[in-house]
């Protein structure tokens, strides 16, 4: 079952979206390149906008409600405008095939390679975790765009095609990790990856004067936060290829925070931590219970060497969080970030996986609001 209600998703490369009947003229024209006819294996001989939008409103949206088909819009990140497709298909269980193409106007910008990172994230979200593609031995475009994202080669055979026809089909083939470690449960907190309905609660921690003071960003408008939700869908961790991890942090159902986790040098393991805490919500240890959570899931799951955080040296409530949570002060550096039309210095925190006890935080000890923190991600 494909959960495409965490659609839209998007990275620097690609929006992946659902389609629209403003894709239609697109879509149409894009069909009728050559590269598109000879490699694409569409099922239609031929396709008009009018018979575009008709199978958006027909076969599209019942692959979308039965969860078992779902071809998808890859839209140009910046202009959301349509820039090709890509279906995936003959879902079971925990397999699915996958198909693309990209409107020769916009090939060569690792659309291909943006949308399939997007789509390995929304399989591993719907708990799939093998996905496959056949394509035409001479199509090397394809061919490097799937090896890019991780699908391994396998054989080359009499086939039949998406569409039909009868060729000799390269076959790839991925392997999705699945999420394991996810959600996370302490005492009073749950953390989980990001879902649409937390832009509410995000935009309204976000968008506070005072939540943005130490922030890189201003406070963020409401389109800016579902930008930013969007991507955040897809960062479900820093294992198989993934490159961030992303958690909103849950307090009696409701969203109160989050916490980041991206790596800075992913060959040597060395990753660089973020949390952002409701003012409201501040006061009661629970931001140290949430960072103390991701800690030690940064050292136990997976392994790495070092966490670092960095914030503004104004920042003290969020320097006492990392005190807290067992992280050393390293470095106070002076005025290395213009910030907000000034000079501002910025503090390093760092933990070791061989500290005694790099994630020791006592959320009871004098628990503060954290604050957000510079070079976190967004
Ligand atoms: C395969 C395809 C989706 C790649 O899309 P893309 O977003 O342009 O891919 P990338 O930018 O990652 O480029 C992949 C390869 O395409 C080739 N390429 C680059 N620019 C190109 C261009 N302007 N025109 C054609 N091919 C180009 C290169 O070989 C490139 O590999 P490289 O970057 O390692 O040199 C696209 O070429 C296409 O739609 N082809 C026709 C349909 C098809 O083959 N679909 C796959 C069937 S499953």
């Amino acid at each position: 079952m494909l959960s495409t209600s965490l659609l839209p998703i998007r990275n620097e490369r690609a929006t992946l979206r659902t389609m629209r009947h403003s894709d239609a003229d697109a879509y149409a024209a894009g069909t009728r390149d050559a590269a598109v006819r000879k490699y694409g294996h569409l099922p239609e001989p031929e396709y008009t906008a009018e018979s575009v939008r008709a199978l958006i409103d027909g076969p599209i949206r019942e692959g979308l409600d039965d969860g078992d088909l779902a071809v998808l819009a890859i839209a140009d990140p910046t202009t959301d405008d349509f820039a090709g497709s890509l279906v995936l298909f003959g879902a079971t269980g925990t397999s699915v095939e996958v198909g693309f193409w990209v409107h020769p106007d916009h090939r060569g910008k690792q659309l291909s390679t943006g949308a399939l990172a997007l789509a390995i994230e929304l399989l591993r979200r719907s708990r799939i975790t093998d996905v496959t593609a056949r394509i035409l031995i001479d199509n090397d475009a394809s061919r490097r765009a799937l090896e890019r994202s991780g699908f391994v080669r396998g054989e080359a055979m009499h086939d039949t095609t998406p569409s039909g026809d009868s060729a000799v089909l390269l076959h790839y083939r991925r392997a999705i990790e699945a999420i394991e470690a996810f959600p996370l449960t302490t005492e009073r907190l749950r953390l989980r990856l990001h879902e649409h309905s937390d832009v509410r609660a995000l935009d309204r921690i976000y968008g506070r004067s005072a939540v943005a003071r130490y922030l890189l960003d201003e406070p963020w408008t409401m389109p800016e936060t579902v930008r930013h939700v969007g991507e955040r869908i897809a960062h479900t961790g820093l294992a198989d290829g993934g490159t961030k991890l992303a958690l909103v942090v849950e307090h009696d159902g409701a969203v109160i925070g989050d916490v980041t986790l991206w790596p800075t040098d992913p060959e040597h393991r060395v990753a660089e931590i973020g949390w952002v805490l409701d003012p409201e919500w501040g006061g009661r240890g629970l931001a140290s219970e949430a960072v103390n959570a991701v800690l030690s899931t940064a050292f136990t799951h997976y392994r790495l060497h070092r966490v670092a955080a960095q914030m503004d040296a104004r920042n003290t409530a969020s320097a006492e969080l990392a005190r807290r949570v067992g992280m050393t002060a390293e470095a106070h550096l002076r005025q290395n970030w213009w910030s907000k039309g000034e000079w501002t210095d910025t503090l390093i925190f760092g933990a070791l996986a061989g500290d005694t006890d790099p994630h020791s935080g006592r959320p009871d000890r004098a628990p503060r609001a954290a604050n957000p923190q510079r070079n976190r991600p967004l």
